[in-house]
């Protein structure tokens, strides 16, 4: 029997329930902040990501999905959604006056990567990408949005880890720095790292391998060479946070897998999840845009990982609550035409109603009605047929009842 792909897999049931309840409520949430949706392809050239993400990254150095299309083109299937936006934004112009740009997405993204608990090979994220913004406010504004649309999911020990990058122009003292004493105990790292070290530097502070981290303890700290305006940058973004009660710890040691950002890095920690996982990252990427070849504008973002939300969801208030629709049993053929109708009237008036079509006896259809949660069944027999009228069966309780046809979308609306 064929299986899903490995680190890949199907949602339904629960799962899907948590993933539509996230969705709507990430919708109705950015929205209100005047957030408007993009959808990019799935597949982009592979130039996309190496010039955004980076090829030092491990991301497009191990993990990538790429692959010659039959045109012998070289594609990826996109391990994160940036990077799109960002060339969607310059390809469509949008980015030519100085006007802010707040866009969020929705989608599946591809990594290759070593399974462990809440990874998977295609994962979904949210995101929320704004451009021409460039001041510690506007990261705030999207913060906020964020915290907001986490606290109305109903998750309470979030923290912000952040920390800043600072620019370009700030690197090459960090490098000097973290370079000398990386040479000093260089036995003691990784293989990995001494690739790092020479190509980005910055990603020896990320490494996972236990030793490594070990070895950093006391290393020279970005913060420590930041430039005045990042530094005064970093520090307005703190007070903002503090005064709007945003609970955050800095980490110097947080400088994300991918190699566009500049300033602010962050990322969300869920006690609820455990330790390895971040619930969600981002910060300012204020070089990416002219990178990929559009106008300088400062840009900053983050993306939530789906799957892990909803997990953390089931675990914190069990199953999401599902109202499975009353059923229509009709009775025999006349009243199986009569229900189609019916039930076509009552779906227009915006009824939620299931319909058994099966033809089956009423015992057997109220044993599967039962099954599925049902609470209701609305049954149509002969009788009730020449009546005008429908018993209806509570099927928590046994109660039963009879409603007159012109009776049931209001009563059923009332209470499903
Ligand atoms: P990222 O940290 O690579 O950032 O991914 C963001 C989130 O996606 C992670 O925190 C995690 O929840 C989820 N995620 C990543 N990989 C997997 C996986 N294999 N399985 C399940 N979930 C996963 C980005 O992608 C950036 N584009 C964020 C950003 C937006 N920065 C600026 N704007």
């Amino acid at each position: 029997m064929a299986q899903s792909v490995k680190g890949t897999r199907d949602l339904f049931g629960n799962e899907i329930d948590w993933f539509q309840r996230i969705e709507d409520t990430a919708r109705r949430t950015f929205k209100r902040h005047g957030y408007g949706e993009i959808r990019t392809p799935i597949l982009e050239e592979i130039e996309v990501f190496k010039r955004s993400v980076g090829e030092s990254s491990d991301i497009v150095h191990k993990e990538m999905y790429d692959f010659l299309d039959k045109g012998q083109r070289h594609v990826a299937m996109r391990p994160e959604n940036t990077a799109g936006v960002v060339r969607a934004m310059i390809q469509h112009k949008l980015l030519a006056s100085n006007d802010p740009q707040l866009m969020y997405y929705i989608g599946p993204m591809f990594r290759y990567e070593r399974m462990q608990a809440g990874r998977y090979r295609q994962f979904w994220q949210i995101g929320a990408e704004s451009f021409q913004v460039a001041t510690p406010e506007a990261e705030a504004e999207s913060l906020v949005m964020l915290y907001d649309f986490l606290q109305e999911l109903g998750l309470k020990q979030l923290t912000f880890s952040i920390n800043s990058v600072g620019t370009p122009a700030c690197r090459p003292a960090f490098y000097a720095a973290f370079r000398a004493f990386f040479e000093a105990r260089e036995a003691a790292f990784c293989e990995d790292c001494h690739r790092r070290v020479q190509d980005n530097p910055l990603r020896v502070l990320d490494c996972k391998v236990p030793t490594c981290q070990a070895a950093l303890e006391g290393h020279p700290q970005l913060v420590e060479h930041l430039d005045d305006a990042s530094r005064a940058h970093h520090a307005r973004l703190k007070e903002i946070l503090t005064v709007l009660g945003l609970p955050f710890e800095e980490n110097p040691r947080l400088v994300r897998g991918l190699d566009y950002y500049t300033r602010t890095a962050f990322e969300v920690l869920s006690a609820d999840l455990g330790a390895q996982s971040a619930l969600l990252g981002g910060g300012r990427y204020d070089g990416l845009v002219k990178q990929l070849g559009g106008p300088d504008v400062p840009a900053f973002g983050w993306s939530i990982g789906l799957d892990r939300l909803a997990m953390l969801m089931q675990r914190l208030h069990g199953d999401a609550p599902r109202e499975a629709p009353a059923l229509l049993i009709p009775l025999g053929e006349a009243a199986t035409l009569k229900a189609l109708e019916l039930a076509r009237a009552w779906w227009a008036l915006g009824v939620s109603l299931q319909l058994e079509t099966r033809g089956t006896n009423l015992k057997k259809a109220l044993t599967s009605a039962n099954r599925q949660g049902v609470r209701r069944a609305l049954i149509l027999g002969d009788g009730e047929l020449e009546q005008g009228l429908i018993a209806v069966k509570d099927l928590a309780t046994g109660d039963q009842e009879s409603w007159t046809w012109a009776e049931v979308p209001a009563r059923l609306q009332s209470r499903p």
